[in-house]
């Protein structure tokens, strides 16, 4: 077989893009693997533009006739979702088709039935694409640190929550109209309230633990928070800390198990992961003998995971035309042992945003909570020009447990003049 044919459902973004890469790139692609690959179909449940749509193929709105469709032999999805996605992955693999697909929820809900099925039916699941855009973090993982011990990962996994907070941070413009622009740019997930509200990097953190690791984790496990709660004025704190503010994943074996969360944090501004700026990725692995290796590079958007979804389908067309097609055990989903939980994460710095109607003494009484509480105040500010009914001031504390930190906010919170809830978020 010399000519691989690919149907793709979904065509948006990452589909188009998808299918202009093999269009453009199909002589490329043909030297490189033996392989040419075509464009047989694509599949929209709404209008598509004739233009976008590669000489030759054909439009559907209904993704169940490609799984019979005898001119289809891999079927990309890049739909999103989950209802459909995971009817198609479980048809195509039925119908002995090979799959691509960039959907992480998916991955991360249903990773087990599908790794599962594709195994037991000797056909490869590429998904490449799931996980931070272009990066290739997935076959570095699977492959390139394999004879190593990993024990902790971290990175910037949600390239439109950067995108917005460098945004902010660099041309002053406010949390909605940066947002706003990710999504016209294709940033955006279809609800960017999985963006901003962290499910989408724990999604992908999920995925990335479990292979990491080598064991189940259910994403519901993983303590999550966005960056919804952000402002301008936490913005313009951090920098006269010398800092900046991040959404990060993390993972970390400890001796009582798993540290792993997503969460804003402040980070140092001559740090890596304050460099990773915009729409950008970036994925820290740190291995017994690697030591520390970062991965970095666009993380979001249709060029970047079109590439990588191509980069999936070309193994995987090599793999057909060689007759050699397999599953793969993908470390993590095909094994019983659940990834511990630690029951505390590890104590951290921590960073206080209170929003108050000025009065005498607020200091005075929020320090003497902190203080109770055991924590050791490392620098009080207050945001120059804050209207008094608003009036914002900061608190950064030494390293301290979490359980510590959120009960001295709980007694923070009942204060008559807080005007709304602290914000809470973690120092580096
Ligand atoms: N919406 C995602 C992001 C891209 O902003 O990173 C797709 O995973």
């Amino acid at each position: 077989m010399k000519q691989v044919r690919v149907g793709i459902v979904g065509f948006g973004t990452v589909g188009r893009a998808t299918a202009d890469i093999i269009v453009k790139h199909s002589d490329l692609i043909e030297r490189r693997s033996g392989v040419k690959l075509v464009v047989t179909a694509v599949c929209r449940r709404q209008a598509i533009d004739p233009a976008d749509v590669p000489a030759g193929a054909r439009v559907t709105t209904g993704w169940k006739e490609l799984l019979t469709a005898a001119d289809v032999d891999v079927i990309v999805e890049t739909m999103g979702g989950i209802e459909h996605s995971l009817q198609l992955l479980r048809g195509a693999l039925e119908h002995g088709k090979p799959v691509v697909t960039a959907n992480k929820k998916l991955l991360a809900e249903h990773g087990d039935e599908l790794f599962a099925l594709a195994v037991a039916r000797n056909l490869p699941i590429g998904f490449e694409a799931s996980v931070a855009g272009g990066i290739p973090i997935l076959r570095v993982i699977q492959e390139s640190t394999a004879g190593d011990r990993l024990r902790a990962l971290h990175g910037i996994l949600n390239g439109t929550s950067n995108y917005i907070l460098t945004q902010m941070e660099n041309r002053g413009i406010d949390f909605d109209e940066a947002l706003s622009e990710a999504q016209k740019a294709g940033y955006a997930e279809a609800d960017p309230t999985f963006d901003i509200d962290g499910q989408d990097a724990r999604d992908k953190l999920c995925i990335l633990a479990r292979m990491a690791f080598g064991g189940r984790l259910a994403v519901e496990r993983i303590p999550t928070h966005g960056i919804r709660d952000v402002r301008a004025v936490d913005i313009r704190s951090a920098q006269r800390l010398k800092r900046t503010i991040r959404l990060v994943a993390s993972a970390e074996q400890t001796d009582n198990g798993l540290d792993v969360s997503v969460r804003p944090w402040l980070v140092d501004r001559r740090s890596m992961l304050a460099k990773v700026e915009d729409v950008n990725n970036a994925v820290f692995l740190i291995g017994d003998r690697l030591g520390t290796q970062m991965f970095y590079g666009r993380g979001a958007g249709g060029d970047a995971t079109g590439a990588a979804v191509v980069s999936d389908l070309v193994e995987i067309a090599r793999d057909l035309a060689a007759g050699r097609l397999s599953g793969k055990n993908v470390v993590g989903f095909l094994e019983s042992r659940e990834l511990e939980i630690a029951p505390e994460p590890k104590p951290a710095g921590w960073y206080l945003r209170l929003t108050v109607n000025d009065e005498r003494g607020i200091i005075a009484r929020v320090a003497e909570i902190l203080s109770r509480e055991g924590m050791n105040i490392d620098s009080v500010q207050q945001e120059p020009h804050s209207p008094k009914t608003r009036l914002s001031l900061f608190f950064t504390v030494e390293p301290v447990s979490e359980p510590k930190v959120r009960s001295a906010i709980e007694k923070i919170n009942a204060f008559e003049f807080m005007v709304e809830p602290v914000l809470l978020l973690r120092i580096e």
